[in-house]
């Protein structure tokens, strides 16, 4: 397979960066670290375990390992990770690389922005949800005890490499999740895209690594377009919180980590489509049915219930709505929610009536 290489110019003041997707990708990272002083690599237990080796003996000799998931994103965490950058005597010339999901993209991403007011950052994602989404875009972030990426920053990376063999290894619940995140995207581009996901959806499961290297390259071009057009979510980039303020009520109430991103995700894409429908900015009435039937093709949840039985979460509709209410794209306690109205075609902040979120979720 040849390498697929997308450039993403997030704005006039900052440079452009590529993202490389394709098969053995992380024997390139070396060739980025050779330019810098230092280099820090960032990663989790469960993908230094499987894949720190193909970042060669260089790189791959002491790096930072996390514990896997979600709760590692938090302050102290960071705070200890900076710490580590000092320790290992980092200065400005010196590059982190972060090796892992999400989890890894923010909290590294987070820690080169704040490291003597800004280091270069290489990303290589390791799970399909950073590969089509996290890694792209320049967003970094922790949470907070109140809520979900309260503190970040905008951190572009100096370039990515999506490694596709890399998500060979990926727990079968991790993949799907990614492809709850890649669903929203095919939402927001339109045919081309969802048709891999619809027509496809068994070859998919099975990740052929051509397939792969091809979603992942449509959902990056299209955050590529996004992002070129809005880096700091002023306008249209809000469009790829499509499903995601019903998602982080959905974590919210669960609590955090116990529902993998892409999986709440999932849910979040099928409530918004019921909630387009009952709040009247639908355009195409077959979308949310539309939606709902690919999610299940995809084996991937379309209900709080569906949710509730997966990973025995205690998730009422009135926890989730408390949940959505914190979400940080809303003013004050009211969601703004980005809705379907047909595909390719959203409704960006709307404010529901009071009831409505309470009807739909029921
Ligand atoms: N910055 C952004 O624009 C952006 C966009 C979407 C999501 N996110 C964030 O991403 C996070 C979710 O990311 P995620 O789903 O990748 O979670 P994650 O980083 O927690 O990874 C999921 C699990 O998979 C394991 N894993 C990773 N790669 C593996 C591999 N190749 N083989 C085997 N195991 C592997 C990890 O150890 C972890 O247990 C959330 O915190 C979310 O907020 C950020």
């Amino acid at each position: 397979v040849s390498v697929v290489a997308i450039d993403v110019a997030p704005s006039a003041s900052e440079a452009t960066y590529q993202v490389r997707i394709g098969r053995g990708l992380l024997a390139e990272a070396q060739d980025t670290a050779d330019g810098f002083s230092h280099c820090f690599v960032l990663t989790d237990r469960n993908v230094a375990a499987q894949h720190l080796k193909s970042l060669g003996p260089a790189l791959g000799h002491e790096p930072a390992v996390l514990e896997p998931g979600e709760a590692s994103k938090n302050a102290a965490t960071l705070t200890a990770v900076l710490e580590s950058m000092a320790a290992s005597d980092l200065d400005r010339q010196s590059l982190v690389v972060t090796l892992g999901g999400g989890v890894i993209c923010d909290l590294g991403g987070l820690a080169a922005s704040l490291f003597m007011r800004g280091i270069g950052v290489l990303h290589c994602p390791t799970t399909l949800l950073a590969q089509v989404d996290a890694s792209v875009g320049g967003k970094t972030a922790i949470n907070l005890s109140s809520g979900r990426n309260l503190a970040g920053t905008f951190h572009q990376p100096l370039a990515v490499l999506a490694d596709v063999d890399t998500l060979a290894t990926l727990p079968e619940i991790e993949f799907r999740s990614g492809l709850g995140e890649a669903l929203k995207t095919a939402l927001l581009v339109g045919e081309d895209l969802l048709h891999l996901l619809e027509g496809q959806a068994e070859a998919v499961g099975e990740r052929d690594p051509d397939l792969l290297q091809a979603l992942v390259a449509g959902c990056v071009r299209a955050k590529a377009d996004i992002v070129a057009a809005d880096e700091r979510e002023e306008g249209p980039r809000k469009a790829l919180n499509l499903g995601h303020t019903f998602a982080h009520g959905i974590e919210t109430a669960a609590g955090p980590g116990r529902i993998p991103h892409g999986q709440a995700v999932a849910v979040g894409l099928a409530m918004a489509g019921r909630c387009a429908e009952a709040c009247g900015v639908l355009e195409d009435d077959t979308l949310p049915e539309r939606i709902e039937a690919i999610l299940g093709a995809l084996d991937l949840p379309r209900s709080l219930q569906d949710l509730a039985a997966a990973f025995g979460a205690d998730l009422t509709p009135t926890g989730v709505i408390l949940g959505m209410r914190h979400d940080k794209k809303g003013r004050a306690g009211t969601p703004a929610l980005v809705l379907p109205r047909s595909l390719g075609k959203v409704a960006l902040d709307f404010e529901p009536e009071d009831g409505l979120l309470e009807k739909v979720l029921a």
